[in-house]
């Protein structure tokens, strides 16, 4: 690091979780000396906004690439295969956002609330969770340490913002049409119209799989970050996309290992750090996608006694995908990096 802090590369910087990461180092006050920003070669030139001044974009080239510290990547994942092991080779540390490395086996998942110490092997790419795994184990993590989770059964209701810029687009474009009484333009990103509509699938299917990419991974990520086997803890969920811009709710029925009441759930929750229990039902106050978005903290509420099982309650977990499901995380994972003294070369890189 220079004695004035370090360079940090910011790739896919036009992009939805790209200009929140620039805006999450710039609001923490992230110690960089330079922030650079990379994105196709289609924005070349292109400005993006950083700490109240204008970074022009460029694409990224061995040159642009040589002497950055630390890069924080989200550019989709064939970007991340390509770009992460030379990022890694030019000497930064990657903190990667896409899907291509959170299940190698030398790579770190990590939500910073929840397993921080699994960064000290980094090995030069460290990769940020899957939003809805994300959110629900900052709120669920919690719970599994003070007594135990078997099982855990989710269903998520995703905003469009998730799948980046151009979905925003596709459902402002939509709605604009319907309520003018003209014909939606044809869906381009989503498989039907996401206006006025509930999709019951988050990215695709594959061949003779029931279940999507995005139910898979959060299955799979959810038992990588809390270190549980499949026998350990089962998980099975139900990925949805509503026509909702920004934040994510989850509903979640939670069984424990021992017996755990409303009441201390709620209690252990208040005192977790990234949680903001709103718990007032009868009120009219529970989590909502309108008021987490814009917040760094996962709201839970509903908390409640499933009837059906004693051991089983039910949880809303809400969260701001573009903030704590990616961007924030991505820059508590970096200052947990430079706090720990981890911002450095990797002698042994990661390969795929
Ligand atoms: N959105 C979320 O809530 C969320 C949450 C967690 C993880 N993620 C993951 O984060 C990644 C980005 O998502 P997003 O929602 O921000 O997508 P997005 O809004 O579509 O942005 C994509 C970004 O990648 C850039 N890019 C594309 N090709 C590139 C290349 N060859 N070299 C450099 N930059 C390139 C784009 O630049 P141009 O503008 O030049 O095209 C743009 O800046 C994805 O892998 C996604 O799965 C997203």
């Amino acid at each position: 690091m220079a004695s004035d802090g370090y360079r940090v590369g910011v790739v896919g910087a036009t992009g939805a979780v790209g200009s929140t990461m620039l805006r999450v180092l710039a609001e923490r006050g992230f110690p960089a000396a330079e922030v650079v920003a990379f994105a196709s070669q289609r924005s070349a030139g292109a400005k993006v906004g950083f700490d109240g001044a204008e970074l022009e974009c460029r694409p990224l080239t061995p040159d642009a690439v040589e002497g950055l510290d630390l890069v924080l990547s989200s550019a989709g994942g064939s970007v991340s295969a390509e770009w992460a092991p030379k990022l890694v080779e030019a000497g930064a540390v990657v903190v990667d956002n896409t899907s291509f490395w959170r299940m190698h086996d030398d790579v770190p998942l990590v939500v910073a609330e929840v397993n921080p110490e699994a960064l000290d092997g980094h090995r030069g790419i460290v990769a940020n969770p899957n939003c809805s795994a994300m959110q629900m184990l900052v709120a669920l993590a919690p719970i599994h340490r003070a007594v135990g989770i078997e099982r855990i059964v989710v269903s998520t209701y995703q905003p469009v913002s998730g799948t980046g810029r151009r979905a925003m687009e596709e459902l402002e474009a939509q709605t604009h049409a319907i309520l003018h009484d003209k014909e939606p333009p044809a869906p381009e990103i989503y498989p039907h119209r996401i206006a006025f509509n509930v999709l019951p699938q988050v990215e695709t299917f594959r061949q003779g799989d029931d279940y999507t990419t995005e139910e898979r991974k959060m299955m799979a990520e959810t038992r990588k970050i809390l270190g549980a086997t499949e026998d350990e803890l089962k998980v099975s969920d139900t990925c949805v996309r509503v026509p909702v811009l920004m934040g994510e709710s989850e509903s979640v029925n939670v069984q424990t290992r021992e017996p755990l009441t409303p009441e201390e759930c709620r209690a252990l929750l208040s005192q977790a750090p990234g949680v903001v229990v709103v718990d007032s039902p009868s009120d009219g106050v529970y989590p909502l996608a309108s008021e987490a978005a814009g917040r760094d903290e996962v709201l839970v509420g509903r908390v409640r006694r499933d009837p059906s099982h004693e051991r089983c309650l039910n949880l809303w977990i809400v969260g701001d995908n573009l903030r704590k499901g990616a961007a924030t995380n991505a820059v508590q994972l970096a200052e947990l990096l430079h706090a720990r003294g981890l911002i450095r070369r990797a002698e042994e890189p990661v390969r795929a």
